[in-house]
């Protein structure tokens, strides 16, 4: 297996290129299983999330190919509706296959995700919705069997919850479905918001896109003409590579970003004393004199995102003073917490909220990768720990981060990838 050798230290100097979304990519590589013709797909990010998908698309029937980032996927000749349990249990969004097979189908049978490392991620959203569509559904064996026998039909659905891929999956139904949908409450991720002008793009009228209520007029079961797409940049990837500039209290630049995406992490390295300077499509951090403290409460976009929440507990670290990270998202999701612990950190947990007791002098250890950004919160706090740490079960970081110590190294640290 392979880990990490990260020797901490060192500044940071120069620009590092962004990659496409994942979470962008994935939804969108379910969509193509609504489309009539072989789907064109650039900036994609060589992650092995994206892989899976793409295995589990194939397993389903579809012909692909996937090279410099581009992906052409063909969905015309699947014949199989099963996605099963091997595939679904090594990547929770392949659930995001239950939208688009139920509807262009009318049958699925998807594996239950079951729970993950960051706490119990239920799905029940998703189901309610299909069943307001007229789905039937049942679970068996711990699959999710869902039949719609008369088609999915546009129907009024109030999220309890905000749910990303819970709003991606009932898009995706709501856009082969028979008649109009109105959906509220929905997420305005910006990955949602590119699903949605893709899918409006390709033949589905939807009013309402980048707001939290969408009307989706269905296409009553006739497969869509897509449209080429280019995947948004990563705002997560952008946001982690900005903590490892402030973390060294170092001067990067990131390029091929959206920072319209970035406002919430770019509003908290501005409070933390950090410069910003902004271009139409990069973003600069210049070091400051003291870093200063800063409290933290992750809630839905356009709010301070979870997938930053382990990144800035690592920064926060370094701060001259004592922050408070309040998690509202998800319940388990402090498993960083002992591991940054291990290099000295002094955090101490209570319910949701980490206080984060600044100022501390990390040092190198032994550390294990337990989820994908909690994995990312040690890569930065080896770069200002003392010595050396070694990162354990990188597998995590490889699901979303494309050639994470090749970028890294660009900007002159000091890291390698080594096999256990
Ligand atoms: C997506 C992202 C993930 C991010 C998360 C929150 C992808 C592939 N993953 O995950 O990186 O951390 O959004 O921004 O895009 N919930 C329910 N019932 C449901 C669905 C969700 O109770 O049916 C709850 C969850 O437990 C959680 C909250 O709603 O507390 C938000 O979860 P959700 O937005 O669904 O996260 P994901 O879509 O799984």
């Amino acid at each position: 297996m392979d880990y990490l050798e990260i020797k901490g230290g060192k500044k940071l100097k120069g620009e590092v290129v962004i990659s496409g979304a994942k979470n962008a990519a994935l939804p969108l590589l379910t969509s193509t299983l609504l489309s009539k013709t072989p789907v064109h797909i650039s900036n994609i990010p060589d992650v092995a999330d994206v892989k899976t998908l793409l295995q589990l698309l194939q397993n389903l029937g579809a012909k692909q190919t996937f090279e410099n980032n581009k992906a052409i996927v063909d969905t015309s000749g699947v014949n199989s509706t099963c996605a099963n349990y091997d595939i679904v249990r090594k990547m929770r969004a392949s659930i995001l296959t239950l939208g688009p097979l139920l509807t262009r189908f009318g049958h699925c049978e998807v594996s239950l995700p079951g729970g993950c490392a960051i706490g119990q991620r239920p799905i029940d959203l998703h189901l309610k919705a299909l069943e307001q569509m007229g789905a039937v559904i049942d679970i068996r064996q711990g699959y999710i069997v869902a039949t719609a026998p008369k088609a999915l039909k546009g129907a009024n659905i109030l999220f309890d919850k905000i749910t990303v891929t819970g709003s991606e999956n009932i898009i995706m139904a709501a856009a082969l479905a028979h008649g109009t949908s109105v959906l509220s409450n929905v997420a305005k991720e910006p990955e949602v918001v590119q699903l949605c002008e893709i899918l409006n793009a390709s033949g589905v009228p939807i009013k309402g896109i980048g707001t939290d209520e969408l009307e989706i007029e269905g296409s009553c079961g006739k497969l869509l003409n897509f449209v080429d797409i280019s995947v948004i940049p990563d705002r997560i990837e952008a946001g982690t590579y900005l903590c490892a500039g402030a973390i060294t209290n170092s001067t990067i630049t990131i390029k091929n970003v959206l920072s319209e995406h970035l406002k919430a992490l770019l509003s908290k390295l501005a409070a933390m004393g950090f410069g910003i300077e902004k271009t139409s499509d990069s973003v600069t951090i210049t070091p400051c004199g003291t870093i200063l403290p800063v409290d933290i409460e992750t809630i839905e976009y356009p709010g301070f995102p979870t997938d930053m929440q382990a990144q800035f507990m690592a920064l926060c670290t370094q701060a001259e003073g004592t922050s408070l990270i309040d998690e509202r998202l998800f319940e388990n999701r402090f498993m960083h917490v002992s591991e940054l612990s291990r290099m000295g950190a002094d955090i101490k947990l209570t319910s949701h909220t980490a206080t984060v007791y600044g100022a501390t002098k990390l040092t190198g250890a032994d550390v294990m990768a337990t989820d994908l950004r909690a994995s990312s919160a040690l890569v930065l706090a080896a770069l200002v720990a003392q010595g050396k740490t070694r990162i354990h079960r990188i597998y995590h970081l490889d699901r979303g981060y494309e050639n994470l110590e090749g970028k890294l190294s660009l900007l002159g640290a000091d890291i390698k990838r080594l096999s256990e």
